[in-house]
This record gives structure tokens, C-alpha cells and sequence, in this order.
């Protein structure tokens, strides 16, 4: 299969300090593309530098970022703003912030097929209900001529994904889509998502919450620092992780592996981006670390076939993961 979005070695600052390392990844044609890591761990900054959505005081300053063949850093503001309308799309973790406040729902989505699509007044309100009833909102037609305020936090997010969805993007980033939710509601939502998927949809999902992932993406990128520092399938990543950051992300979510083991919190946090240690950048909270982590920055590696891992000692990570992880027991 041919990629459809390819990002190499991107990196994203403000003014001296790297928020994002060189990072890179790819997405194939109707695949969903989970990125996991801590808050801060620059999930948010590599997807809004896809869409061209950084905020002013970032820059992107190397790297590379093909969507259907066309470099997307190259493209001026015009181009980018059409291509977010057509072909791209993002939902946010707080879609309050994404909506207009004094429209009515109904109107705003109303809006985007009479610019974008020139439809007229009726038949734009029309496609607005449509779209609403699309992501199960109940009684659309009514529900059209609400506030966002009037909407709670899941019905809101409904909101969002039809407008994302509304004029049939190819691929759909989801930054936290549930994180503010309920578990009731966050399943309802990942199921609207699911069944977007299955009609061939392409995603990326970002998400602190590996449960979330495992059940919507094929494979993952997991980040730290502003770096990757494993990438794989769910399948094989879930099961065996080469990255002790990885593992330990599984051991501290209390949904991504069904084994009954108490819920292990990984020690300490993330480190301050204009502060960083020296060599791996998780060596303070590492339990595998060793000196030569205090020193020597790990690269990024293929491990095995379709994964790659940033430490020194993958190998051990993966074969004797659980004897040695168990130590910190
Ligand atoms: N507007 C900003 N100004 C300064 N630093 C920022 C800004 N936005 C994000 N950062 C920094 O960049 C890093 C990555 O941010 P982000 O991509 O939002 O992380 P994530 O989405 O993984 O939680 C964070 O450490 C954050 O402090
Ligand atoms: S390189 Fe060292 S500190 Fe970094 S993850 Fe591997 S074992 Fe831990
Ligand atoms: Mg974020």
C-alpha cells in the first residue's frame, strides 16, 4: 500500500527550545495511526504542524511532511486553509474552544457546506440536520438551533465530529477525543469512530490512554520528550513492549491489558522541555537504566520486523521484560 501522509524527522521549537525531536512517521490509506505518550510529550505539536495549525510562537525548523505526494511545508497559508477544508480535519479534546459560542450549532455546521460547497440556506441546514443525526445526535433537527452551551460535553464532541466529518475529509485527527468524557460516553464515541473507520476513513489518534488505543488503531508511536521512542503494531507493542517507557505506560493504564494486575504508575514525570537530562531522556525514571543512559542518547532503531525502539537495551526490554521490570515491584 502506498503512504498517504509521511512525516520524517520533524522538529517543531520555541525560539531555542525543541518541543518536538525528529520525529517521524507514516499512515497508509484507510489506517488509523494511534500516537501515545505523557502529557507534553509533543502528541498535540506533531499534529498541528501536519494541518499547518502550530501555534505563532512555534516554528517548524526540519523535517518533512508529504500528504498524498505533495509537501505539506511547502504549501502557502492558502492552500493549507483549502486542504483543511477538503482533505484534512481535526477534532479537539475541548470542542467549546473549537465552536462559536454566540452561533447555534446548527448554523455553524450549516456554514461549512455553504462556503465550502456552495449549497443555499435550505439545503445547507438541511445537510447540517443530516450530519447531526450521522453522529447520533437525537432529535438533530430540534437540537439544530442550540447553543454549544446547551450541549453537554459528549453530545458537544458529536458536534465536533460531524462538523470534522461533514465535508468527507480523507483523514481525521483526533487529539484526545475523549479524554474529557465518561466512560459511557467515550465508548459511544470511539464506537462513531469505529464505524467511520470501517467505511474506509484514514486516522491518527492521539491519546494518553492506551485502552483508547487498542481499540482503534492498527499501530502506534509512542512519544517521550518530543521524541518517538517506539513504534509497532498495537498487537505486538501491547503484548510485548520494547521500550521500558512503553511498558510502562501499560503497567499505569488501567484499561489496555485485561490481566487483573494492579495498576502500576510510572515514578516521577516527564521532564521539562527547557531542561532536559542528558543522554535518554527517561533515564531519571527508568528502571532499566544503567550509566551509559546518563551519557549516550539512544537512537531510534528497527528491533524487529515493523517495530523500532530508542534503548539501549531493547533486546533485554523484549525478551526478559517482565524479570527485570518486575524488580521495581
Ligand atoms: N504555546 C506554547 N508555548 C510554549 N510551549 C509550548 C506551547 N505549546 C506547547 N508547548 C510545549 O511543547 C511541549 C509539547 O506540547 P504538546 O505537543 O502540546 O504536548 P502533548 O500534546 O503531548 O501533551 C510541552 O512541553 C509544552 O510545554
Ligand atoms: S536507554 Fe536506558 S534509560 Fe533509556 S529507556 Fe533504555 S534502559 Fe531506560
Ligand atoms: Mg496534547
Amino acid at each position: 500500500m502506498s503512504k498517504l501522509l509521511e512525516v520524517s524527522d520533524l522538529s517543531v521549537a520555541f525560539g531555542q527550545t525543541h518541543a518536538v525531536r525528529g520525529v517521524s512517521f507514516s499512515l497508509e490509506q484507510g489506517q488509523t495511526l494511534a500516537i501515545v505518550g505523557e502529557s507534553g510529550s509533543g502528541k498535540s505539536l506533531s499534529s498541528l504542524a501536519i494541518l499547518g495549525l502550530l501555534p505563532p510562537q512555534a516554528r517548524v525548523v526540519s523535517g518533512s511532511i508529504r500528504w498524498d505526494g505533495r509537501e505539506l511545508l511547502s504549501l502557502g497559508d492558502d492552500e493549507l486553509r483549502k486542504l483543511r477544508g477538503e482533505e484534512l480535519a481535526i477534532i479537539f479534546q475541548d470542542p467549546l474552544s473549537a465552536l462559536n459560542p454566540s452561533l447555534t450549532v446548527g448554523y455553524q455546521i450549516a456554514e461549512m457546506f455553504r462556503r465550502r460547497r456552495g449549497a443555499r440556506r435550505e439545503e445547507a441546514r438541511r445537510r447540517a440536520i443530516e450530519a447531526m443525526t450521522e453522529v447520533g445526535i437525537p432529535d438533530a433537527a430540534r437540537r439544530a438551533e442550540n447553543y454549544p452551551h446547551e450541549f453537554s460535553g459528549g453530545m458537544r464532541q458529536r458536534v465536533m465530529i460531524a462538523m470534522a466529518l461533514a465535508l468527507e475529509p480523507r483523514l481525521l485527527i483526533a487529539d484526545e477525543p475523549t479524554t474529557a468524557l465518561d466512560v459511557t460516553v467515550q465508548a459511544q464515541i470511539l464506537r462513531l469512530l469505529r464505524k467511520r473507520q470501517e467505511a474506509g476513513l484514514s486516522m491518527i489518534i492521539i491519546s494518553h490512554d492506551l485502552g483508547v488505543v487498542a481499540r482503534t488503531a492498527q499501530r502506534v508511536v509512542v512519544m517521550y520528550a518530543g521524541k518517538a521512542v517506539e513504534s509497532g503494531t498495537v498487537a505486538e507493542l501491547y503484548s510485548n513492549p520494547s521500550h521500558p517507557y512503553t511498558k510502562g505506560l501499560l503497567a499505569a493504564s488501567p484499561s489496555a491489558r485485561d490481566t487483573g494486575r494492579q495498576i502500576q504508575p510510572i515514578d516521577g514525570y516527564p521532564p521539562d522541555i527547557t531542561a532536559m537530562p542528558s543522554g535518554c531522556a527517561f533515564h531519571p525514571r527508568c528502571p532499566f537504566a544503567r550509566e551509559r543512559c546518563r551519557t549516550d542518547e539512544p537512537e531510534l532503531r528497527i528491533v524487529a520486523p515493523g517495530r523500532t525502539s530508542a534503548c539501549h537495551f531493547a533486546e533485554e526490554v523484549l525478551t526478559h521484560g517482565e524479570a527485570v521490570g518486575n524488580t521495581r515491584a
